[in-house]
């Protein structure tokens, strides 16, 4: 059994966010995703989620290639997070690319490309030009 582990914030759920999910799942049997608490999303983005904590784990534990969700209360506590749940492999969007390497030591370490043209920013951005 090869355990996936994957972290983010699944704000306003979109498309990159399926694509992503679907391929960490292809790299393994079973899918873990850590998903930012809201005081996490401020302190890296500066800004509240619109989606809820609650909303937003039960968004990402309802989909078919998820098979756990958990909260990622903080960064630093990365290696901690790969260990307690015995992945073998992270995997980060490619927007990440070189920043988890230093959990080399413990796991795999995979970035996948991002998909174009498709993030929350822009979605809250276009819905703000809207009103
Ligand atoms: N992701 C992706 N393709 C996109 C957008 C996100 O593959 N077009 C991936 C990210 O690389 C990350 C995961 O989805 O691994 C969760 O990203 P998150 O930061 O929650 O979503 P973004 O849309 O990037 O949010 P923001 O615009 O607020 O940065």
């Amino acid at each position: 059994m090869r355990r996936i582990i994957t972290f983010g914030t699944y704000d306003v759920f979109h498309v990159g966010h399926v694509k992503l999910l679907k391929r960490a799942r292809l790299q393994g049997d079973y899918l873990i995703v850590g998903v930012s608490s809201d005081e996490l999303n401020f302190s890296k983005k500066g800004r509240n989620p619109v989606y809820s904590l609650d909303n937003r784990m039960e968004i990402i534990g309802s989909l078919k290639f998820v098979d756990e969700v958990f909260v990622e209360h903080s960064l630093e506590a990365k290696r901690q997070y790969i260990l307690e749940t015995k992945a073998d492999v992270l995997v980060m969007g490619d927007d990440w690319v070189g920043r988890f390497d230093e959990f080399k030591d413990i796991c795999e370490v995979v970035y996948l490309p991002r998909t174009p043209s498709v993030s929350t920013t822009e979605i809250i951005e276009v819905i703000k030009e809207i009103e």
